[in-house]
């Protein structure tokens, strides 16, 4: 960059709107919701810079000094993500992590679209100020009945379009705008008010030299996936991988995207669907690094192929390059390594 203000900068919204254009049925209720989607982004970005001064961090029900009730960061975030897209007449029915049930949108604000998301995901690394995130998928109704849980309880392969915000050292949103269409990224410039292209169609690198998981559950794990860590640390196989672990699912999947790898949270004895919920982390994560080049599994199935029951249902995942994650696809498969 030479310091000169760029005139004709590629903004998100410019970029799906060309998008539209391609598709001369559209109608632009698509770019109007992600055009939602940004705005609850800004928002939230906004929040969290400043969460320490506002003390917008820890307990719900907190008063600032002007006496008004201070909302937590995840609360803020929830309510951005319900107002805005509720107002943007492009939904019907919106799944939550903050919400036990789904979500139906009067009708008299009613659009195609149903929209499952995590306002702000990896909410234990708040008060510490380590980057967290938002997720989010897009599905079509697909009929004319009235809208219910039943819209929102399918399978990944049928996303329109995905994808998360990351709050880290610059804010960032990363798209999938459809199947075959690719990702591709764009940070916040906060001088603009704007998201950017910086990141023009991602590719995950076929193979890395990072794996990911929570090593304080080892004692839990299935022999494949012990199998798969103690390989990944065995000199005589191979130079030693890093082992990078934020515990922030955006961040880690923003990493593996960039630098390659796998990001594992897998099944556990303890939790046998392992942690993470199918509809807003797992699917659109997997719909994102599938459209990037790389695989989403269970270790035993796709991830975009599993047809939900529950809004909340949890799935195992191995996401990441195609050769880190395959590596542990076949020990899944290899009777030696079966529990
Ligand atoms: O689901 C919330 C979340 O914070 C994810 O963002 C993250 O990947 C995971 O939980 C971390 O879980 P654990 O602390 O068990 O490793």
């Amino acid at each position: 960059m030479s310091g000169i203000l760029e005139t004709d900068c590629l903004t998100l919204t410019r970029f799906v709107l060309a998008q539209q254009q391609k598709f001369p049925g559209a109608t632009g209720e698509l770019t109007q919701l992600l055009n939602s989607i940004q705005t609850a982004v800004k928002a939230i970005s906004s929040a969290v810079r400043k969460a320490g001064l506002a003390q917008l961090y820890g307990m719900a029900g907190n008063t600032n000094v002007q006496g008004e009730d201070q909302k937590k960061l995840d609360v803020l975030a929830n309510e951005l993500f319900i107002n805005m897209l509720k107002s943007s007449f492009t939904t019907c029915a919106l799944v939550s992590e903050e919400n036990d049930q789904i979500i139906i949108v009067e009708p008299s604000k009613r659009g195609k679209y149903i929209v499952c998301f995590d306002p702000l995901d990896g909410s234990s690394n708040i008060d510490c100020l380590v980057s967290i995130g938002s997720i989010f998928s897009i599905y079509k109704k697909n009929d004319a009945s009235e809208p219910s849980e039943k819209d929102a309880l399918r399978a990944g392969n049928e996303i329109v379009a995905a994808g998360y915000a990351l709050y880290g050292s610059a804010t960032m949103m990363v798209l999938a705008t459809g199947k075959g269409r690719g990702v591709n990224g764009f940070m916040l410039d906060p001088a603009v008010g704007e998201f950017l292209l910086t990141d023009q169609n991602i590719k995950i690198p076929e193979v890395g030299k990072i794996y990911s998981i929570n090593e304080g559950y080892t004692y839990l794990w299935d022999k494949a996936v012990t199998e798969y860590v103690r390989r990944k640390k065995d000199p005589s196989i191979g130079k030693p991988y890093g082992l990078r672990y934020v515990g922030s699912m955006v961040a880690d999947v923003h990493r593996t995207l960039k630098y390659g790898g796998s990001f594992i949270y897998p099944a556990n004895k303890e939790s046998p669907s392992g942690k993470l919920r199918l509809l807003y982390e797992c699917n659109p994560m997997a719909f994102i690094v599938q459209e990037a080049g790389g695989l989403a599994t269970t270790g035993k199935q796709d991830i975009l192929d599993i047809v939900p029951t529950k809004i909340h249902q949890r799935s195992p995942i191995i996401l990441g390059s195609k050769r880190d994650v395959q590596e542990l696809v076949d020990l899944y498969q290899d009777p030696k390594f079966r529990d």
